[in-house]
């Protein structure tokens, strides 16, 4: 776990063993820079693209959402964002991406260290890196005055997530988390009508996060989210969004959560008799099995090439799909797998205003969307994000009395219901495009020497969603309430740098 003993330099001002801290604005022993006048940006590094007025960003990590997300807005609108440099330490990755974005070889790095060791190379940086590796990167570029999109989670413990918070307070930082369903005409319609009064005020959230039996097979069984201790706990990687919703719909800070969920079935006692390890092994259920790796990569996915079947190998052909299962990790048995995150929880929340919410998030869905029901003083609104419907319930003055089977079953409103029908996006329901148009957009404004709006998502409403997802894992696995303001006091350490009880 990164602390500020054992973050290379020490971390200005944050917190060690016996709560003493390091002076603030010392970081690497040098005074912090937190403005671009401090640091200038290289601009002889990306000259055209800085002429073409356009927004220059560095990507770390060019993986799935580094490259095929951040990267890919930017090849599509040319005239709003170039990357102009990358690092990864895979070198496939790495010179694919250059080789797409024509980035000169001295602008290519083998990992974040060596970007962040040159002056500052771009107007902005994106840290898609994987979840444990977030904060670092982060802290630096903050120091060396980038403009930064970070992948969601912030981090996986609660002590490090506080630790940016701390940074970015000091730096006069500018970090948007990638909560990408802020940005989507979804949820924004739903904030929308709620902010409008349409259903009165606000009681309470019913909402269900349902994964979808083969997307949590792929990333929470097989894949890199399926041991919280390599990435994190499911509810911070897979809802994190979620709860970041919550709090924005809900309009004011979680008080307290109190949360339930296992891994109940996931687990080698499932094994159907004689299931080999892998599904490339000729297994007795293969034909009836839902998590049968060959029907859902090979066969199902044949005519498929972007995520899931994008991460499992870069051979798209069958035999190289097949290679991938026969050796990989999403070729194995999904009740033979090193798997221990929480396969379904569900979460209730106070909020400070009042508000109530439920959250579930299951594995055991046919759908992969999300799903809610809010529910107001003057009416109710049913929503369905894969769909884009959303249903106004207003209650109006009760109607007639509504039969059903010779009994009255309710009791009609004279208001009529008002269906919304949102267009679904790509990409996280739009969300994806939303969050880096908005990115660029801000950064665009403060290379001008503007002062843009505030981003949609604030880094310190993206730590308290990330407090609630700690909670939740504190009383799920403690089996207590848990008070989230308390969550966000500095945490006591331990001389190892681990978070004391
Ligand atoms: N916002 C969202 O909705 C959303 C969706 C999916 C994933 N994510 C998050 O995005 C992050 C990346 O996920 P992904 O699916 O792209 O993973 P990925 O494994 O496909 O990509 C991560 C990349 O980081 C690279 N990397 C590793 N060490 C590095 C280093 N020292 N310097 C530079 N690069 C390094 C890896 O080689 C890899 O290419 C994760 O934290 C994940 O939780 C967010």
């Amino acid at each position: 776990m990164l602390t500020a003993d054992n973050f290379p330099g020490g971390v200005p001002g944050s917190y060690r063993a016996g709560g003493a801290r390091l002076p603030l604005g010392n970081f690497h022993g040098q005074a912090i820079c937190s403005t671009r006048e401090v640091l200038p940006l290289d601009t002889m590094a990306n000259d055209a693209a800085q002429q073409a007025g356009c927004v220059t960003l560095a990507l770390i990590g060019a993986g799935n959402r580094g490259a095929d997300v951040y990267a890919r807005y930017a090849l599509q609108h040319p005239s709003e964002a170039r990357v102009v440099a990358v690092a990864d330490p895979d070198p496939g990755r790495r010179e694919r991406l250059a080789q797409a974005h024509g980035i000169p070889a001295a602008h290519v790095f083998a990992s974040w260290e060596e970007l962040f060791a040159r002056p500052r190379l771009a107007d902005g940086v994106i840290i898609a890196t994987p979840d444990r590796m977030h904060v670092e990167p982060a802290l630096r570029a903050l120091e060396l005055g980038y403009d930064i999109l970070l992948e969601k989670p912030i981090a996986p413990t609660r002590a490090e997530t506080l630790l940016l918070s701390e940074a970015a307070a000091r730096h006069d930082g500018h970090i948007t988390v990638a909560h990408v369903l802020r940005y989507t005409p979804f949820f924004s319609t739903l904030k929308g009508l709620i902010d409008e009064g349409r259903i009165g005020r606000l009681m309470t959230i019913d909402h269900i996060e349902n994964i979808g039996y083969w997307h949590f097979a792929h990333s929470y069984v097989r894949g890199n989210w399926r041991r919280a201790d390599e990435a994190s706990p499911m509810i911070l990687a897979k809802a994190c969004h979620d709860l970041d919703i919550l709090r924005w719909l809900a309009g004011a800070p979680c008080l307290r959560v109190a949360s339930f969920g296992h891994l109940s079935h996931f687990r080698a006692e499932n094994r159907p008799q004689g299931a080999p390890d892998r599904c490339t092994d000729g297994c007795p259920v293969e034909a009836t099995c839902p998590f049968n790796a060959v029907a859902f990569y090979v066969d199902g996915l044949a005519e498929h090439a972007g995520w899931p079947v994008s991460v499992i190998t870069a051979d798209l052909s069958r035999e190289g799909r097949l290679a991938a299962l026969r050796t990989g990790p999403y070729g194995r048995c999904v009740y033979a797998c090193d798997n221990d995150v929480a396969d379904h929880q569900v979460a209730v929340f106070e909020f400070a205003n009042g508000v109530t919410a439920t959250l579930t998030v299951t594995a055991f869905s046919e759908e992969n969307t999300r799903t809610l029901k809010l529910m107001g003083t003057g009416g109710e609104i049913v929503a369905h994000l894969e769909s884009g419907e959303i249903e106004v319930r207003p209650f109006g003055r009760p109607g007639a009395l509504v039969a059903s089977e010779g009994r009255t079953a309710a009791i009609g409103s004279r208001l009529p219901r008002e269906t919304i029908r949102v267009p679904a996006g790509a990409g996280h329901a739009g969300g994806d495009e939303g969050l880096m148009r908005a990115f660029i957009d801000y950064a665009r404004i403060r290379k001008a020497g503007g002062r843009p709006q505030a981003m949609l998502t604030s880094l310190a409403e993206s730590i308290e969603s990330h407090l609630m997802a700690f909670a939740a894992e504190e009383s799920r696995t403690r089996g207590t309430v848990v008070d989230v303001a308390n969550q966000a006091a500095a945490p006591r350490l331990d001389a190892a740098g681990g978070e004391l009880g």
